[in-house]
């Protein structure tokens, strides 16, 4: 029998120790929750994305009574960046989650389901995508989205 120790390294900061860019990214995310569809949770969650261009996509939750019909902010965004520019890659993703007239105090992560998304967009640029997590008293960094999903299924997986 063998063990393999699988690590995820996640960088903790306070808003104020961010760079500029970073600090603007999570900025324009705070500002989509405001206009996130979220009626049956009432967690409203922003997401910014910037890619390599410079170009800045932002995107919310969007529920439905029909439940998993919905999709979460981080597809949102990603999806609508990678329609718009299907030939550049994807630089940083920064998320804010809003409820109860306040942002959380500690970050929320992408659900499983983004996660695997967010590797699709990592490994059909072959870039990796930084994450920046918002929360009113720490922000998380992750350097990649394969950070996020060890062990994954993606792409090279089908290859024989
Ligand atoms: N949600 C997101 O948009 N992003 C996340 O990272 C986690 C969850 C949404 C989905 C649903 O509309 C609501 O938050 C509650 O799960």
């Amino acid at each position: 029998m063998q063990e393999k120790i699988i690590e995820s390294k996640v960088k903790i900061y306070t808003f104020d120790e961010l760079e500029a860019t970073d600090q603007q990214l999570l900025l324009k995310a705070k500002g989509q929750v405001i206009n996130a569809y979220a009626p049956y949770s009432g967690f409203q969650v922003g997401a910014a994305i910037e890619l390599e261009n410079d170009e800045i996509f932002t995107g919310n939750n969007q529920e439905n009574a029909a439940y998993p019909s919905g999709l979460c902010a981080e597809r949102v965004a990603m999806f609508y960046a990678n329609a718009q520019y299907p030939n550049v890659a994807v630089k940083t993703l920064a998320i804010a989650a809003y409820t109860n007239g306040e942002f959380l105090p500690n970050p929320i992560t992408p659900c499983g389901s983004c996660r695997q998304v967010l590797l699709e967009t990592e490994s059909r640029y072959g870039k990796d995508i930084r994450i920046l997590l918002y929360g009113t008293q720490e922000i998380y960094i992750i350097d990649n989205v394969k950070q996020l999903l060890p062990l994954c299924f993606e792409k090279n997986s089908l290859n024989k």
